[in-house]
C-alpha cells in the first residue's frame, strides 16, 4: 500500500473482531517501522505500553471510561511521552552523531547547552509540550504504518490518565497522551462515511495568520 492510499484508508475504528490474535512480531516490526518518525534532536522522548493480556485490558477498559474497542481490540498502545528523555537520550544521540560524522566532538558541550536551553527544566510546560509533540508524531507514523500491515487502529484519550499511571506502574512524570487500539475490523462490518473534514480554505493562509 502507498502512504497516499493508507493515509486515505486509514480511520479511527469502533468495531475490531474480538479474539483476534496480534503476533508479537508484526507488533514489533510495525512498532519499529513507525519508529524512524523525525523527533527533537532526534531524542525520541516516548516508550509504548503494549496491552494485550485479555485481563490487562479489561484493566485498562475500566480506565478508559469503559470503551468496548479497548478490550475488542488485539492490542493496545499505551504512549508514553518521557520529559526526561533530553537527560536520558542525549549522550546516545551526540555519541551517534559524532560517531557518524554529523558532528564534531568539540561541539558536544555547545549542543548540550543549546538543548538545556531549548527545552528548559525536565518539569517545565516546555518540556512537557516537547515530549507530547513527539510521541504524537510517534502515534501518527504508527497508525498510517498499520495500514501496510493490514491493521485498523483507533486513537483515544478519553481515558483517566492517573488511574492508567497506577494500573500500569508509570512514573508520575510521564504522560500518556493517548492509547492506541490496533486490531482487526470486526467482520461483516461496514464503516459510515468519513465525518467532516475542514477545507483548505478554513485553515491554510499564506504568509500571515489571517
Ligand atoms: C488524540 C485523539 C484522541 C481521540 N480520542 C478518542 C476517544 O477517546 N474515543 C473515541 O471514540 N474516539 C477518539 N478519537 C477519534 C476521533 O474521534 C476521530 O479521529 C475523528 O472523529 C476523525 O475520524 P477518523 O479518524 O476516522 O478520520 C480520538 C482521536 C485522536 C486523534
Amino acid at each position: 500500500m502507498d502512504v497516499i492510499q493508507a493515509i486515505k484508508e486509514r480511520r479511527s475504528i469502533n468495531f475490531f473482531e474480538p479474539g483476534q490474535y496480534l503476533p508479537v512480531q508484526t507488533l514489533r516490526d510495525l512498532l519499529e517501522l513507525a519508529e524512524l518518525a523525525p523527533s527533537s534532536m532526534n531524542l525520541q522522548p516516548w516508550r509504548v505500553i503494549v496491552v494485550d493480556d485479555p485481563q490487562r485490558k479489561k484493566t485498562l477498559r475500566q480506565c478508559a471510561f469503559d470503551q468496548p474497542k479497548v478490550e475488542e481490540a488485539s492490542a493496545v498502545l499505551i504512549m508514553v511521552a518521557d520529559p526526561a528523555a533530553l537527560e536520558e537520550n542525549l549522550d546516545a544521540v551526540l555519541g551517534s552523531w559524532m560517531q557518524l560524522g554529523y558532528m564534531k566532538p568539540e561541539a558536544a558541550e555547545t549542543y548540550k547547552g543549546l538543548a538545556g536551553k531549548l527545552y528548559s527544566a525536565a518539569d517545565s510546560l516546555t518540556r512537557k509540550l516537547f515530549a507530547v509533540k513527539n510521541t504524537s508524531l510517534y502515534a501518527m507514523n504508527i497508525m498510517i504504518a498499520a495500514k501496510g500491515f493490514g491493521l485498523e487502529t483507533h486513537p483515544m484519550d478519553g481515558f483517566d490518565e492517573d488511574a492508567i499511571k497506577q494500573a500500569f506502574g508509570i512514573p508520575e512524570d510521564k504522560i500518556i497522551p493517548m492509547l492506541i487500539a490496533v486490531g482487526y475490523l470486526k467482520s461483516g462490518f461496514t464503516l459510515l462515511p468519513r465525518a467532516f473534514r475542514k477545507t483548505f480554505e478554513d485553515f491554510v493562509t499564506f504568509n500571515h495568520y489571517t
